[in-house]
This record gives structure tokens, C-alpha cells and sequence, in this order.
């Protein structure tokens, strides 16, 4: 994407056959990829709900399960469950039953159907339009190729480090394994806030947070059941190894699933991705969901709810408050030689945002104002005041990847106008 200089378009008059075929070609373009990411997106959040759903089910169901003296052999516990009118009797044998039963319900494609559409949603946001969201150049000059290559090179070796460090039997250790993994995620967050634009290298971990635990299912959990009903239809008693490694993986899963929710929503919050200190936040959301979902595991277990988990997650959101309030990256304060006006604001504005955000927009790719918020008019920019301080002047989400190149004394303008005018 490029800008296109409005007298080119004027000039282009002549030949308007030509100018109307071409702008046709990027409207289709951008119409499409638009209702990609929306399809996509659907069908992603509506899997991740089945798929995150069934898997708090079956950990709260398998905490809850009590061990009861007239259980079939080789079962561990038992559990009643009301719901929809009816009182469900469940029972978990610990390996298997010694028959296989005839018919088995499996829990797989909700997580492969969630990796799948995230990962083509994915490339219809961030690899198609890597120059608006995925590379932001005064960060590290990349080029779209570059910045795609990275997130995916990221994406597959952050996975295969994971998985090597649990197929050598490190992850059996689970403290130092947690912690270990903790700062592992947190490193890779402070590298890719510099590399990626901040909203790249937030969806870049999640991503990265996503796959693992969706290949945990795929290559382990899955295949060690298979091989568990393989060993049982062949009259064998199953390796209660398997069972064991499988546990292991989906309690990583268990502790990751909050974390990996709130930032893959985060590219809605500007002041979470593009301020400057953008890990930090990261590395405390990743710090929270744990002790979060420890309070529940707790309470479905049936033990002593602790309590001092919403004390320590208070803390923790009061912390990224301020932390996300320290304003954009590099923020500098500009030494201003008179109160900003309106009519310095509008300046600014009319010439970093509204070649996209206008009714008819002149950045090639961008057919209609981005959210339908259009940037074009001094009432408009007005009214808008507080979002365009929001993205523009405490954060640095906007212009995306700061293609119009905006400079920090723009941003510094822009916060002491909403200063004074509040
Ligand atoms: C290159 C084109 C482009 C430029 C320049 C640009 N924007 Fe945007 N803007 C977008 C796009 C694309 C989106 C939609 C982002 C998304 O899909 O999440 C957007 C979204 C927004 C939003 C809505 C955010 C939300 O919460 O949904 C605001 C507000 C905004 N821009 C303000 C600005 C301001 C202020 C500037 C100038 C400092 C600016 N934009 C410059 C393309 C642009």
C-alpha cells in the first residue's frame, strides 16, 4: 500500500477508463479481505469458545470427581452433574475401561478448527497488511516480507523449543518449569515490541501462546489416547505413562488459556499495545492468568478457595493502569512554545490521518473511512477529540505502523490540547 497523491487522480481524468478499472481492482480487494477477516474471525471465536469451553468443563469436571466404595474396577471417581432438566452420572477410569465401549466421543477439532481459522485470520490481517499492523517502521525499518518471515520463523521455533524442553522430561519439574517458561514468554514478548508494530507483537505471543497449546492436543494429547485405545483393542493394558504426559500438557493449557484470550483481543486497546511499556503489561497479564485460573482449580477441587488471588489481581490491573497511562513509545515532552490550538490539532490531523480516514479516502487499499471514523473536517475532528487522543496522543496506535510518519512533538501537541481542553 502507497500513498496516491489526489492530482494523480485528477491527472488520471483523461485515461478514466484505466483510473475506474484500477480502483475497482483495489475496492474488490479490500471488500474481500474484509469479509475474510470477518468470516474468519466468526468461525474462530465461535470454535474457541466450543473448544475452551469443553476444556473448563473437563477440568472442573475432573477436579470435582470423588472416589466412591461400588466403582467399577479401575475407576478413579465419580461425579453428579444436573443441567437442562436431567442429572448427569459420570465416571473417569483412570486408563481405560478393560472393554472398549462402541462408540467414543473424541474432543480434537474444536482446538484444530480454532489454530486453523487463526491462523488464516492471521494472514488476512497481519501478513496481507503487514505495513499497516505488523511492521512499524520507526521501530525497526522491515519490509513486509521480512516482518511476515519473522512472525513465522518466531511463531514455529518458540514451539519447537517448548516442545523439545518437554520431550527431554524438563517439564516433569513444575516450578522451575513454569518459571522457566514464564521468562522464556516474557523475553520473547520484549523482543518482537522490537521488532513488530506493538499490536504485531501482541497478536506475534498470543499466537505464539495459541499454537502451543493447539499442538499439544495434536501431537500429543491425541496420538497418546490413540495409542491407548490401540492397546486396548489388542487386549493389552495400556501404558499409564501416556495418561501421565497427556495430564501434564493439558495443565499447561489450563494456565495459558486466560492469558492467550486477553491478548488476542488486546488489538481493541491501544493503551495495552502502543505505549511504552508495552512488555511490561504483557509480562504481568501472563503472570496473572495463572494465579486467576488457580483460584478456580482450587475451588472446583473442592478445597479452600484462596481468596488472595483477587487481591493479587487487583494489584496487578492497577499496575497495568498506570504502566499503560506512561504515554507512547519514546514519548518525549516536547517543549511547546505556546498552548496548542484547535486549529494546530486539525493541522496535525489533516495531514497524519485523513488520507484514510475521510469519505473517500486516498491511501491506496483503504475504500472507506477505517471504522467508519472519518477525520476530514474540523467538526469532525472535534467530535472525535478523545478517540484520536486515545490512538494518537497517550498511545502510538495510529497512524497504523505510523505510515504517515508522525513525529513525537505531533503527539506531544495532540496530549497538551486534550490537557487543557478537559
Ligand atoms: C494508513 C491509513 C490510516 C491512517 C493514516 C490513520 N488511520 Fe486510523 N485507522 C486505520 C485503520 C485501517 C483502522 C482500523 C484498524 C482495525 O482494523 O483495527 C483505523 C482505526 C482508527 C480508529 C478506531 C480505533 C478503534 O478503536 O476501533 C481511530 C480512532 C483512528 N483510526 C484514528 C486515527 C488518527 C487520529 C489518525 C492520525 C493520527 C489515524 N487514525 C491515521 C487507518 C488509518
Amino acid at each position: 500500500m502507497r500513498p496516491i497523491d489526489a492530482t494523480d487522480y485528477m491527472g488520471a481524468a483523461a485515461s478514466r477508463g484505466i483510473t475506474i478499472a484500477i480502483v475497482g481492482k483495489v475496492m474488490w480487494g479490500s471488500i474481500i479481505s474484509e469479509w475474510a477477516s470477518l468470516l474468519l474471525r466468526w468461525l474462530h471465536v465461535v470454535a474457541a469458545i466450543a473448544w475452551i469451553g469443553s476444556s473448563f468443563y473437563f477440568i472442573a469436571l475432573d477436579l470435582s470427581l470423588k472416589p466412591r466404595a461400588d466403582l467399577p474396577d479401575g475407576v478413579q471417581g465419580e461425579a453428579w452433574q444436573v443441567h437442562g432438566g436431567g442429572f448427569y452420572r459420570i465416571m473417569k477410569y483412570l486408563v481405560a475401561p478393560s472393554q472398549m465401549p462402541d462408540e467414543l466421543t473424541w474432543f480434537k477439532w474444536e482446538a484444530y478448527t480454532t489454530w486453523l481459522s487463526g491462523f488464516a485470520l492471521m494472514v488476512v490481517v497481519y501478513y496481507l497488511e503487514a505495513d499497516l499492523f505488523l511492521v512499524d517502521k520507526s521501530i525497526l525499518e522491515l519490509t513486509p516480507f521480512q516482518a511476515g518471515l519473522f512472525s513465522l520463523a518466531s511463531l514455529a521455533l518458540a514451539w519447537l523449543l517448548y516442545e523439545a524442553a518437554c520431550r527431554t522430561g524438563l517439564a516433569q519439574r513444575e516450578l522451575p518449569f513454569a518459571i522457566g517458561g514464564y521468562l522464556f514468554l516474557v523475553a520473547l514478548t520484549y523482543a518482537f515490541t522490537h521488532v513488530l508494530s506493538g499490536r504485531g507483537a501482541f497478536n506475534q505471543i498470543a499466537a505464539i501462546i495459541g499454537t502451543i497449546m493447539v499442538a499439544n492436543v495434536f501431537t500429543l494429547i491425541i496420538p497418546n489416547q490413540k495409542k491407548i485405545v490401540v492397546s486396548l483393542i489388542a487386549g493389552q493394558t495400556p501404558d499409564p505413562k501416556l495418561g501421565k504426559t497427556s495430564k501434564e500438557r493439558s495443565v499447561h493449557n489450563n494456565y495459558l488459556t486466560l492469558p492467550v484470550v486477553v491478548l488476542m483481543i488486546s488489538n481493541h486497546y491501544p493503551l495495552l499495545y502502543a505505549t511504552k511499556f508495552n512488555w511490561i503489561i504483557v509480562a504481568i497479564t501472563l503472570a496473572l492468568g495463572p494465579v486467576i485460573r488457580h483460584f478456580f482449580n482450587e475451588r472446583h477441587a473442592g478445597r479452600k478457595s484462596p481468596w488472595w488471588v483477587w487481591g493479587v489481581a487487583a494489584a496487578g490491573v492497577v499496575a497495568i493502569l498506570f504502566l499503560s497511562a506512561a504515554g507512547p513509545r519514546e514519548a518525549k515532552t516536547a517543549v511547546l512554545s505556546a498552548q496548542p490550538t484547535l486549529a494546530d490539532v486539525e493541522e496535525i490531523v489533516m495531514s497524519r490521518c485523513s488520507m484514510c480516514h475521510a469519505a473517500e479516502p486516498v491511501w491506496a487499499g483503504i475504500v472507506t473511512a477505517p471504522k467508519g471514523i472519518q477525520l476530514d473536517a474540523p467538526e469532525h475532528i472535534d467530535r472525535n477529540i478523545r478517540l484520536i487522543g486515545r490512538v494518537a496522543a497517550w498511545s502510538s496506535a495510529m497512524p497504523p505502523g505510523n505510515v504517515t510518519e508522525m513525529t513525537r512533538e505531533e503527539r506531544a501537541v495532540l496530549a497538551a490540547y486534550l490537557e487543557q481542553a478537559r
